[in-house]
């Protein structure tokens, strides 16, 4: 069964790209969650058919960048067995988006027993065979990133982000909004017996335009999902309109092009994306492979910031679930190219693509409103750079935010020295690390006590045959900023 699956997505690949001559050194990818349960609760999950669309998306990647024979197969990517140095996966520390990027790499490398028996198993001395279990399971790094650290402004820059909050607010003062709203009313108010058992929609007058998401979102996953749910009446051409009204309202929170503070989480995406892009380079195509799991809110600022709604009205809409957008970074000329380019200023471009859902292609558009589907490098940085937020000294200031990190930039005015544009080790986003190494200087000597106290008691317990376990106060740390902002737009 899924070797046929695999096959088809083989012949795909090999058809999109059958008269490209073209190396590709690496690609920064940004995913939606697959369905989910409501959002409505603050409790979403990932449902066993969003993993399984995350796991197809995956595939699909697979299909293009990885499988021999591929024409946009990545140079010297590992085929089969996952190399730590080529990819690096990110996502907020949130079950779904964690989720989401796990089933991704899941298709992205599956099992190694149906891809190769001979790498699977390893011979030990003795003559017996080893596996790993459930077929030899790849185990992907992936970086969770709490709401309270630095990097987590590159996939979600507007969580703990007061200015824009308050630039999406005012979307409500829009004479769009009002007109919308006002227009909208009797078409929502007919909802309300559909709605009635959801605590919180008291009355009748909860349904409005001023609630299009979440009134959609309840109605599309119970209409999935729940057997008993009177949104099953919902016909398809009203679940039509419910959306096409949510993507306004959202697009509308999302971008305006004179107020630029609205799309504060694409300008740190795209930061995020010059940072890995620029990785690639800078490690000569070492990092190959760069996954980032994110929310959709993210996806429409994006469309409004590189002026791809200026090209196909389409982009004002929602993404569907499992949606992936991919920047690709690519020499052209030799099909035989077999190494990373001498001067990657004169012959590496750019190409976005866009895949809507699971079953939409993987199609390229030109960004910036350019007419062409690709850039040559430095014509990229030139159009994104003004565009993006690239150090966390920048967040803060244009946030106006309170987190804790920003309190530490401003004490010891290190702002001013905070690093732009990759650089770091490894191959996460770690723009962030300069600008928070003088507050670190600051709380240098709090560390120092800590750590004597660490010592001792790790001494002790030591003593008493406990395992010293330091992980887990890190891991346990609550995500300050998402207990003051929910998660927007997942
Ligand atoms: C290809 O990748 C392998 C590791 O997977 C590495 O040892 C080798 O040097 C790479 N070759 C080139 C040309 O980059
Ligand atoms: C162990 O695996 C190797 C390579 O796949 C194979 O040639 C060999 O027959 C196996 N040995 C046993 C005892 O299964
Ligand atoms: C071979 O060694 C492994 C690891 O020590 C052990 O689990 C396995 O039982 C051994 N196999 C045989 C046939 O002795
Ligand atoms: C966009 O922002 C401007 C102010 O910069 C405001 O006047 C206008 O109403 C906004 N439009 C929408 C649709 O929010
Ligand atoms: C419904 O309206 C009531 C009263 O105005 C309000 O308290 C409640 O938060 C509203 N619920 C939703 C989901 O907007
Ligand atoms: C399914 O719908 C019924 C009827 O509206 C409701 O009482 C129930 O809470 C819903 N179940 C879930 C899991 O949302
Ligand atoms: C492209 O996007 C930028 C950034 O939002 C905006 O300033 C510019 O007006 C847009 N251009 C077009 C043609 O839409
Ligand atoms: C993606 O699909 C949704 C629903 O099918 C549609 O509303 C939206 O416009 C599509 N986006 C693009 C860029 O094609
Ligand atoms: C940082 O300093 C600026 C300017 O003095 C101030 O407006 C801002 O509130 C400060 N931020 C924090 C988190 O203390
Ligand atoms: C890429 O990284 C190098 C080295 O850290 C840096 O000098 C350069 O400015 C970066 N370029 C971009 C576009 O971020």
């Amino acid at each position: 069964m899924l070797t046929g699956f695999t096959a088809a997505l083989l012949v795909l690949g090999l058809l999109a790209g059958a008269v490209a001559a073209e190396t590709v050194h690496g690609v920064v990818v940004f995913s939606r969650h697959g369905d989910r349960t409501t959002k409505h609760y603050g409790a979403q999950a990932l449902t066993s058919l969003g993993a399984t669309q995350n796991f197809q998306v995956g595939s699909s990647y697979r299909a293009r960048y990885l499988t021999a024979g591929s024409p946009h197969r990545i140079l010297n990517i590992s085929e089969f067995s996952y190399v730590s140095s080529q990819v690096y996966a990110t996502a907020p520390s949130q079950g779904i988006l964690l989720n989401t990027a796990t089933a991704f790499l899941q298709g992205l490398y599956p099992p190694l027993v149906g891809l190769d028996p001979q790498v699977a198993s390893q011979t030990l001395n003795n003559g017996t065979n080893s596996t790993s279990p459930l077929n030899g399971y790849q185990y992907v790094t992936l970086q969770g990133i709490v709401g309270n650290s630095p990097d987590a402004i590159w996939i979600k820059g507007d969580d703990g982000c007061p200015a824009y909050t308050q630039a999406g607010d005012s979307f409500k003062q829009s004479t769009e909004f009002m007109t919308r709203n006002a227009e909208t009313r009797g078409f929502y108010r007919g909802f309300f017996p559909v709605l009635q058992s959801v605590h919180d929609y008291k009355s009748a007058d909860n349904m409005s335009y001023a609630k299009a998401y979440d009134i959609f979102d309840l109605i599309n996953v119970a209409r999935i999902h729940n057997a008993t749910s009177p949104a099953r009446s919902v016909t398809d051409e009203q679940l039509f309109q419910l959306r096409t009204l949510a993507d306004s309202a959202e697009f509308g929170d999302n971008y305006n092009r004179t107020q630029p503070a609205r799309s504060i989480h694409a300008e740190t995406f795209a930061g995020g994306v010059l940072a890995q892009l620029n990785k690639t380079i800078t490690s000569r195509g070492q990092l190959k492979f760069s996954l980032l799991a994110g929310s959709y809110d993210t996806f429409l600022a994006f469309f409004g910031l590189a002026n791809l709604t200026a090209v196909d009205p389409d982009f004002f809409g929602l993404p569907d679930y499992a949606s992936t957008m991919v920047f690709e970074l690519f020499s052209s000329d030799s099909a035989s190219a077999s190494s990373f380019p001498t001067d990657p200023d004169a012959e590496l471009r750019v190409r976005f693509l866009f895949k809507n859902g699971t079953d939409g292609a993987l199609a390229a558009h030109p960004l910036f409103d350019s007419g062409v589907d690709s850039l040559a490098w430095p014509d990229f940085v030139d159009q994104l750079q003004p565009r993006a937020i690239t150090t966390t000294a920048e967040w803060c200031s244009t946030c106006q935010s309170q987190v804790d990190f920003c309190a530490a930039l401003n004490q010891t005015d290190s702002g001013a020295t905070a690093s732009s544009g990759g650089g770091g080790s490894g191959g996460g986003l770690s723009n962030a690390v300069a600008g928070v190494i003088g507050a670190m200087v600051t709380l240098g000597v709090v560390a120092i006590v800590g750590a004597l106290a660490f010592l001792l008691l790790w001494k002790r317990r030591f003593a008493l045959g406990a395992t010293p376990d330091a992980g887990v106060a890190n891991g346990e740390k609550r995500s300050l900023r998402s207990a003051s902002h929910g998660s927007g737009g997942v």
